[in-house]
């Protein structure tokens, strides 16, 4: 039995039309050899390497996130379920990307990754066990919201790539795999305010969490140098950090969320690197979703 006002208010969001709709992203049509005879810019693949690396790391968060009471809901491990095999195949279209500029990507790259983390990944899944207990029944509520805003930082990534390189097949690339991340937003976002509007508990719980936990997605697995180049690139400039404001209104309008400030603060310390904004990102639940 949830405690008295932790109850979900609302509509549920109709989990079996994502289910329905799962597909690797679209890749018809899409030209990777064009990368051959015109490279993406060194800035561009360095960020295709964050973002092919934490698109193939999604399974596992997943594996962190089945410890948890996420486990529990049958309409969020179905959610999920899609939302792992579509994220994996970003990962493969980024990868071909990167093949096609002669870059380590695919299998190779990954299991580097992996290794590298060593007892870190070891001991995610035990730490998430445990802080998601300190949640209980308000663990989805929290998941959901940060999964929104994971998704949402995740999409507008993208499209200030697209900004950025001007490359019309990456273009083209990346337009779609937006689409599949804008269906993740909805649901996350929906089930994030639904399941925050009624509970009170659960809006305390995850304003703390996030205001001490979140980091820019991937903050947890890659090397620091990589996140604050990503940061720097695509959020640095005027048009980035207009984005990051209008995710944090985003945010603002979640219940119990207002003026917690991650994305701009994010932006501010790895601009800046300021005291008093986020350090290095621990390994607890700040890994919940990409
Ligand atoms: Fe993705
Ligand atoms: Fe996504």
């Amino acid at each position: 039995m949830p405690a008295p006002g932790s109850e979900p208010v609302g509509m549920r969001v109709d989990v079996d039309r994502y289910r329905d709709r799962a597909a690797p992203v679209d890749l018809a049509g899409i030209d990777f050899d064009a990368f051959r005879d015109r490279p993406l810019p060194a800035g561009a693949i360095r960020c295709l390497r964050y973002m092919h690396d934490i698109e193939h790391h999604t399974v596992c968060y997943l594996r962190d996130l089945l410890v948890t009471p996420a486990h529990r809901d049958p309409d969020i491990t179905t959610f999920l379920t899609v939302w792992s095999y579509e994220e994996m195949w970003h990962g493969q279209a980024l990868g071909r990307v990167l093949a096609a500029h002669g870059e380590p990507h695919g299998a190779g790259r990954i299991s580097e990754l992996r290794r590298r983390l060593g007892v870190r990944d070891r001991l995610s899944p035990m730490l998430h066990a445990l802080g998601s207990t300190v949640a209980g029944e308000t663990f989805p509520a929290i998941h959901m919201a940060w999964g929104a805003v994971n998704e949402w930082t995740t999409q507008a990534g993208y499209a200030r790539l697209i900004d950025r390189a001007r490359h019309p097949v990456l273009t083209d690339l990346l337009s779609r795999i937006m689409r599949q991340e804008g269906r993740h937003i909805a649901f996350y976002a929906a089930e994030a305010e639904r399941r925050l509007a009624g509970s009170r508990r659960a809006q305390r719980l995850c304003r703390a969490a996030l205001r001490r936990l979140w980091r820019p997605v991937g903050a947890g697995v890659m090397p620091r140098s990589e996140v604050a180049f990503m940061v720097r690139e695509l959020f640095g400039d005027g048009g980035g950090r207009a984005i990051a404001e209008r995710i944090d209104h985003r945010v603002d309008a979640l219940p119990g969320l207002d003026g917690l400030r991650l994305v701009e603060r994010a932006v501010e310390h790895y601009t800046t690197g300021l005291p008093g904004t986020p350090g290095p990102a621990p390994v607890t639940p700040a890994r919940l979703a990409a």
